[in-house]
């Protein structure tokens, strides 16, 4: 666009006026003579007067690491092509309810890297990772011990535990907002018309101790969307595009600050290889399997299930 649009300003005599500097005789030498030592000062030198410092800094930063970049790796044409096709077929395959931007920055690791930079493990709090595609729609309140599944497949569950305040203090009416996958590995959003709507999502108020506990049932491990670009990189790479079984929070109680986090499942499958890099050792929980019919019966449950216990510590704002 802005090639064809320069080219027409040029043909009506309209040129802009940082054009007419261009033919000065006291240029830099970088803005003048392109060469490859030179190129990345002639482009940070050119943000120069921009207003905002903070935009000066990364636009800066990411002209260095891209230059370096491409001075390091030397892209012929016809792969620089390549890349401004896959970014361009990336743009396209976002919409609504798709964002392949976010998911190309999730199997890239640098969403998980811009969110533990954000949420420096301190002072004992529970530790943060992605927030993922699929907390699309409102969870449905429901009553601790409710339960958050109404497929009635898979091992039934117990996830339990207290919201505290980095000092211990318990924080009741923290307000937990959960949802996971299905034991087949789906999202209710996933499967319109097999899943019932809002199925593996509930929004839970602590109690006066700060506790919670709600039934549902193991999540299975699954595929992060793969039709789209992501995909074909994750399939040229050799990478799969899996996620260990998992169940998502964000945590919310007044004066702390917001937590979104997981759990993962104790030995699920790809626990040491998620595609997008989001597990943290201190989100490992044992899912204990757990016989006892009175322990299930304080539960509402009347056979043998797992129970993971996850207390979450959020920091002070
Ligand atoms: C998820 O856990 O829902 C998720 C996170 C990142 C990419 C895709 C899915
Ligand atoms: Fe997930």
């Amino acid at each position: 666009m802005w090639r064809s649009g320069g080219r027409r300003q040029r043909a009506e005599g309209l040129d802009p006026p940082w054009l007419a500097l261009r033919h000065g005789a006291n240029l830099s030498p970088m803005a003048t003579d392109f060469t490859e030592e030179t190129a990345a000062d002639a482009v940070v030198d050119s943000f120069a007067t921009t207003p905002d410092p903070r935009l000066r800094e990364l636009l800066s930063g990411l002209v260095r690491h891209l230059h370096a970049f491409v001075r390091e790796t030397e892209p012929t044409i016809a792969e620089w092509e390549r890349a401004i096709d896959f970014l361009t077929a990336t743009g396209q395959k976002c919409d609504d309810e798709r964002q392949e931007f976010i998911l190309l920055s999730d199997v890239l690791g640098v969403s998980m890297l811009v969110e533990t930079i954000n949420n420096r493990k301190t002072g004992g709090a529970t530790e943060s990772t992605v927030l993922g595609p699929f907390h699309m729609i409102e969870s449905p309140r429901r009553a601790l011990g409710e339960s958050i599944d109404f497929v009635g497949t898979g091992t039934p569950c117990v996830v339990a535990g207290h919201v505290l305040s980095a000092d211990g203090t318990p924080l009741p009416g923290a307000e937990l907002d959960v949802w996971q996958a299905n034991d087949q590995g789906f999202y209710d959003v996933q499967q319109p018309g097999v899943q019932p709507r809002t199925n593996g999502r509930g929004l839970f108020t602590a109690d006066a101790d700060g506790a919670f506990w709600f039934r549902t049932i193991v999540p299975s491990h699954y595929p992060i969307p793969a039709d789209g670009p992501v995909g074909t990189l994750l399939n040229a790479t050799g990478r799969h595009p899996y996620r260990p079984a998992h169940i998502h929070f964000i945590v919310t109680a007044p004066g702390h600050r917001a937590l979104t986090t997981h759990i993962f499942v104790a030995g699920s499958p790809y626990i040491e290889s998620d595609a997008v890099f989001a597990v943290k050792k201190s989100l490992i929980k044992e899912f204990v399997q757990v016989d006892d019919p009175a322990q299930a019966a304080m539960y509402g449950l009347d056979g043998p299930f797992c129970l993971a216990n996850f207390d979450i510590i959020l920091l002070t704002r």
